[in-house]
């Protein structure tokens, strides 16, 4: 199976979509009209799109197929149940509440469990998963591993929670904590996975405490494979039985369809407690539809069902993570500073590093994700201080890392696009001493880096 080295994607190509290639000074206009945030470029004016991985990857002959069966009755359409035999196959969970995406499941649940006194601890909160805690009046709690706060530290499961922090936050806060939730794969913490041992350990202290535990699994079957090929006595099972066991260990979860279920939307709430699965199906009707489609189509529930079948496969799974650290390990060769291990989705620059002339509240990501686009069409995504460091009061301070994340959207990008990255990221790299930081001009109150705008430093 690794007898030779180089990568080979697992599928051959049916439709092509054309990019567009276009020179530095038309992207510097691009750039000056967008406010310096690349969430505001026009996407014909990106040539490589690593922004995210969410909702971006390519679908397969038997996804567009199964879109032709999509069903469009508005109650208990057969997509529905095509949908809800494919989730219950890998997450056993008696209650499946199906979303438009990741977070109207996260909408659902905090409205129900959070409010003003409650605490959510996570590993890592994602950035939509924070927001939709604190905007209950809820506090978000990070408590990953010390490790999963250093970039440059080498651990198999940096996504790991810190279990005495956990266990001392549990018990300090006793009452007001509803739920626990671990993210899997760490996406904010760099993707880095979770340990079945370590979801065995919080789901013992979770227990100790009366608190349930949901999984924020929108990369279970990337997380699985890292346990398959990394935690010891896993190898021989199939990524399927190591899902059933994440779930087992789980009262509930959110997950968006847009990363693992290898749709182009989607989302669901799933969970055991039938009073809580009553409350959350009341703002779902209110919300996002009729608990039998919940906001998606019958055509996407299907895409879905069958996207569930084929991400855990392990050929898929085996070129999915070799080819995101084929870029990884390039970069690393080069000098460049990036998050290590390599997680499943992104690889991680590490911007604070790279570009230490520019201080945190000065946006070093920023000007590194600019950069990248500017020279190259490259669009990654800051995930530092534009993106946390902004607090609800107003107030603003470093995020733990500025990194700019280089997203591999599934299935999409051959190994030619990625040689590409790696020659503009070592290009830029080789120059950083001549970036300059950003301010702010204009920001919301809350997920200001989807459209904040900047102007350069001098
Ligand atoms: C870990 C994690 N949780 C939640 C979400 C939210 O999902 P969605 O974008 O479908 O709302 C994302 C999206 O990137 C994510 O990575």
């Amino acid at each position: 199976m690794d007898r030779w080295r180089t990568i080979i994607e697992p599928f051959r190509i049916h439709s092509v979509e054309p990019v567009r290639m276009t020179t530095v000074d038309e992207r510097e206009t691009a750039l000056r009209a967008a406010g310096w945030n690349l969430f505001n470029l026009h996407a014909d004016d990106v040539l490589v799109d690593l922004l995210t991985d969410s909702g971006t990857g390519a679908m397969s002959r038997d996804q567009w197929a199964a879109v032709q069966h999509g069903d469009e009755s508005y109650a208990g359409s057969p997509s529905w149940f095509a949908f809800l035999e494919s989730v219950q196959v890998l997450f056993p969970y008696r209650h499946v509440i199906p979303t438009h995406q990741g977070r109207a499941a996260e909408k659902i649940l905090f409205s129900v469990i959070g409010g003003p006194g409650k605490t959510i601890p996570n590993n890592t909160h994602f950035d939509t998963t924070r927001a939709n805690v604190e905007f209950t009046g809820a506090e978000a709690v990070d408590l990953v591993i010390a490790e999963g706060r250093d970039p440059a530290a080498l651990h198999p499961f940096k996504g790991n929670m810190d279990i005495e922090a956990l266990d001392r936050l549990l018990a300090e806060r006793a009452g007001s904590v509803p739920v626990v939730f671990v993210t899997i794969t760490n996406n904010s913490g760099g993707g880095q996975p979770v340990s079945l041992e370590n979801l065995r350990a919080v789901r013992a202290v979770c227990d100790r405490h009366g608190v349930p535990l949901f999984l924020d699994a929108c990369r279970f079957a990337e997380n699985a494979w890292f346990i398959k090929t990394r935690e010891p006595g896993q190898a021989d099972r199939s990524v399927p039985d190591i899902v059933r066991e994440i779930a087992s260990l789980a009262d509930g979860m959110t997950m968006s369809a847009k990363k693992d279920g290898l749709a182009n939307i989607g989302g669901w709430l799933a969970l055991n407690d039938d009073d809580l699965a009553r409350r959350c199906r009341d703002l779902l009707i209110l919300t996002e539809g009729f608990p039998t489609y919940g906001g998606l189509a019958g055509r996407d529930l299907e895409a879905i069902a069958q996207g569930l079948r084929e991400v855990v496969e392990n050929d898929y799974l085996r070129y999915r993570i070799r080819s995101t650290a084929y870029l990884g390990e390039a970069l690393d060769a080069a000098g460049v500073p990036v998050v290590k291990p390599f997680g499943g989705h992104a690889i991680y620059l590490d911007a604070r590093a790279l570009l230490s002339h520019i201080r945190p509240l000065e946006y070093p990501g920023q000007a590194l994700a600019v950069a990248l686009y500017r020279e190259g069409g490259i669009r990654g995504c800051e995930i530092g201080t534009v993106m946390f460091g902004r607090h609800p009061d107003g107030s603003e301070t470093p995020a733990a890392m500025d990194l700019v994340r280089l997203a591999i959207p599934r299935r999409t990008y051959t190994q030619s696009h990625v040689d590409y990255v790696i020659e503009v990221v070592r290009w830029v790299a080789e120059r950083a001493a001549s970036l300059r930081g950003f301010r702010i001009v204009d920001q919301p109150p809350a997920l200001r880096h989807f459209t904040a705008r900047f102007e350069p430093l001098d």
